[in-house]
Parts: structure tokens; sequence; C-alpha cells
């Protein structure tokens, strides 16, 4: 079990290695993701929508991820773990930043993953990587910013928001980023950026041509209750397992089933009529 760091993540891309990314928000996926070889866990603020069930990402707080950091860091021996700097918390000023990483940093987290690609934000990024801390950059669909994007739709469709994207993602890569996301952008835009920067990419709704592959766990298990949107695959339907699970728990308590005599403390010698 060789443990994933920053350079064997730039090794990957080299070496032409696909790298395997997922979010995780609690100990026992935790767990399970590192035992499969995943080779990133993210705590995304994806958890906001994906396990509170609100319908953006913008109500989550850093306490927020360095609560379900804690959690996720002591199932991951393996993977690189990354926390979300949630809405608003890169931009209240380097010293504001700075304890927010902090923050993450202590509960766990081993870099930090920054939502878009602004010059105020580029400044920020290059403090933190000289201070000698991962940040992994993001662009393309940028959640935190679904307001003003008009919805979450596909980024860099003409040629203008094609080129920024282009731009985006090499000013991340001067500002010293170890990976960045592309999120909701066309496959050949992806595999063209894919090729300008040195350091991986790895793609949500990008297409084949990124370094890499990230998927929001609940996503992938089947676990959410609404239509996910068109890049997921799902590779399980724990919604139907947990379903049956359930409703087989209540049939059997309801049929006095459960708990039988395999489940329950048998008698012992005392004699309860004495007490
Ligand atoms: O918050 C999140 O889960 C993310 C990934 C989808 C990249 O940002």
């Amino acid at each position: 079990m060789k443990k994933v760091t920053v350079t064997s993540l730039r090794e990957m891309k080299s070496h032409g290695q696909r790298i395997t990314a997922l979010t995780a928000y609690d100990y026992p996926i935790a767990t399970l993701l590192d035992a499969a070889g995943i080779d990133i866990v993210l705590v995304g603020d994806s958890l906001g929508m994906a396990f509170r069930g609100e319908s953006s990402t913008l109500g989550v707080t850093v306490e927020d991820i360095a609560y379900h950091t804690r959690a996720v860091r002591r199932g991951v021996k393996r993977a690189f773990l990354v926390a979300d700097m949630p809405f608003l918390s890169s931009h209240g000023g380097l010293e504001t930043t700075l304890n927010n990483v902090r923050r993450l940093m202590a509960d766990g987290a081993e870099g930090v993953k920054i939502e878009g690609a602004t010059p105020q934000l580029l400044g920020a990024i290059a403090r933190l990587t000289e201070a000698g801390i991962p940040v992994m950059g993001h662009i393309g669909l940028t959640p935190q910013s679904v307001h003003q994007l008009g919805g979450y739709r596909v980024q860099g469709k003409d040629d203008d928001a094609a080129r920024r994207i282009v731009e985006q993602a090499r000013a991340l890569e001067e500002a010293g980023v170890f990976a960045i996301v592309l999120e909701c952008v066309p496959d050949d835009l992806a595999e063209k950026v894919t090729k300008n920067v040195t350091v991986p990419t790895i793609g949500i709704g990008a297409g084949a041509g990124c370094d890499g592959q990230i998927l929001v766990i609940t996503d992938l298990l089947g676990l959410g209750d609404g239509t996910p949107p068109k890049f997921v695959k799902r590779y399980a339907d724990l919604r139907g397992v947990i379903s049956d699970a359930v409703a087989g728990f209540a049939a059997d308590v309801r049929h006095g089933a459960f708990p039988d005599a395999a489940h329950s403390y048998g008698p012992t010698p005392r004699r309860l009529k004495a007490l």
C-alpha cells in the first residue's frame, strides 16, 4: 500500500495512468474507498446536496467540512485526502483564507480544493502553495457560482468561454496547484486543457480525455433521490438495496419474526418471579 502524494499523482499523469477520485462524507464509506485503492478522496461541499438534501452547496460552512473531514480522515490511510473550501471561505482576505485552510488541515486534510480562478483567488492560491499547502483548482462549472452561471449547465461552449477556461487552467498551474478539477465542459475542451498543463486534470462531466475522473459517491452508488446529471454512471442501486432491507426489518417486527432466539439473550438462571 503506497501512500498517494502530490508527487505520485503527477507521476501518474506523466506515465499515462488514470487517477481515480471520489467524494466521501463519512467513516464507513471512506474505509471502503481507501480499501478499493481510490487515489483521491474529496470531502466535497457537495455534501450540502448529496448528504443534507439542500438545493445547492451554498449553505455548507468550513465547520461542516471540518466535521466531515475528521470522520473521513479516520477511514483514509492510502488515498490523498482533500477538503473543499466552501462558499466564500477563500474570499475574506488572505488571513481568513489561511485560518480556514489551517482549520481543515488540522482536522486531517492533506490539501484543499478552491473553486474558481479569478485574479483574487489566483493570488490566494499562489500564497497558499508558496506556504507548502497543496491546492486543487476547480474550473468549468463551479457550483458555488450557480446563481451567476444561471444554473448547473455545461461551460466553455463558445470560443470565448473555451479560451477563458484554457487560460484559467494555465493560470492555476502557474499559481502552483497540484491538480485541476474540470467540471461540465465539452470533452474536446477538457482534452485540450489536459494536454496544455503539466498537472493532472480530474474530470466530472468532462469526457474521457482528462487524467482522472471524480464522481459524487452518492450518485455512483445510486443513493440519491433525484435524477442524476447525464455524466453520472450508477454502479449500484443502494436505494433499492436499503429500501428492501428496511422493508424486511419493518415486516419482521410487525409479524414478530424479529428478534428471534438467534438475536436475543436467552434466559439466565435467576428467577424472574423472585425479582
Ligand atoms: O463538492 C464536490 O463534491 C466537488 C466534486 C464534484 C468535484 O466539487
